[in-house]
């Protein structure tokens, strides 16, 4: 009887030793914080032998700073440093390697999208769309203000937003229609009040950022990042520089990208 207990005892620690798993990393999927917050992460293994090393790398930025702790700390966090980070792990004894990875998403305070202009511009007795565009995780709510009061939904005016996106229309402009609107995008993490210009169609913006992207013996490209239209298409041309560019695109590759440059209303070169 006793040496069978025995015989058991000792078949029982051999199959502890034999099915260990194989060693698994985990992190939780997604890390929220808001802009300038603080947070960390902590990458838990099992199924380890010996000692585990740690690294943290972070997808498709193969410039940061590795990080060789089981915790990765973040401290006032900007929204560069939203993306995905890898925690790989690798056991110093069976040499196995493994890693699992993290989203940060940083929720922020709407901001306007400079890819558009806080401006909008139509004639009388036309309708018009002014657009309020920003910039916003989670996406925010929107209203539109005009002379301190709500503007409701009504036979001058429509309202739509979606997404980081709202939408005026004006139905049908009369002169009381300019002046300014200012619209509003709010999300849990704070608001902001955008002042929107609305006016007759005048004249665009300048073009903005011009550059030459391509310059070789023989000429330049030059690019130019569009300014507002001033509610109207618009042409480009470069001017003042005819007899020099255009002498040597004569006999030459030259190109020139005119299209985007040095705009004036209602006259095409
Ligand atoms: C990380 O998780 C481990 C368990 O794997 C735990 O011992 C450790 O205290 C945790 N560290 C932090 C900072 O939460
Ligand atoms: C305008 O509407 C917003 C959102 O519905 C509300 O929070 C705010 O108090 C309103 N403001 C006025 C002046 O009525
Ligand atoms: C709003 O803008 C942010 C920042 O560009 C973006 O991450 C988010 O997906 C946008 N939301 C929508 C609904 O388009
Ligand atoms: C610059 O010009 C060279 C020679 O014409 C051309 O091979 C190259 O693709 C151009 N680069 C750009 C960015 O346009």
């Amino acid at each position: 009887m006793s040496a069978k207990l025995f015989r058991q005892t000792v078949l029982l620690a051999c199959l502890t030793v034999t099915f260990t798993d194989d060693l698994t990393a985990d992190v939780d999927p997604e890390l929220i914080l808001q802009e300038l917050g603080d947070g960390d992460v902590n990458c838990t293994v099992a199924n380890a032998v010996g000692q585990v090393e740690y690294r943290w790398t972070r997808l498709s930025h193969p410039e940061w700073d590795h990080v060789y702790t089981q915790v990765l700390e973040f401290s006032q966090v900007s929204l560069d440093q939203a993306g995905v980070y890898v925690c790989e792990v690798r056991d110093t004894v069976t040499g196995k390697t493994t890693s699992d990875s993290m989203e940060l998403i940083i929720h922020y305070v709407p901001r306007w999208n400079n890819d558009y202009a806080k401006k909008a511009a139509a004639y009388t007795g036309t309708a018009v769309d002014i657009k309020c565009v920003v910039l916003s995780l989670p996406t925010p709510q929107f209203y539109w203000m005009r002379n301190g009061l709500n503007i409701t939904t009504s036979a001058e005016y429509v309202v739509t937003s979606e997404g980081n996106t709202s939408t005026l229309r004006v139905n049908n402009v009369e002169d009381t229609n300019y002046g300014d609107f200012i619209c509003r995008a709010d999300n849990y993490v704070g608001g902001r009040n955008f002042n929107i210009h609305f006016s007759p169609p005048g004249i665009p913006d300048s073009p903005r950022e011009c550059f030459a992207v391509n310059v070789t013996d023989r000429g330049a490209i030059m690019e130019c990042a569009k300014g507002w239209d001033g509610g109207e298409p618009t042409t480009f041309a470069f001017t003042g520089v005819e007899e020099t560019t255009m002498g040597a695109a004569d006999q030459s590759e030259v190109r020139i990208r005119v299209d985007e440059c040095q705009r004036r209303l209602g006259h095409s070169t």
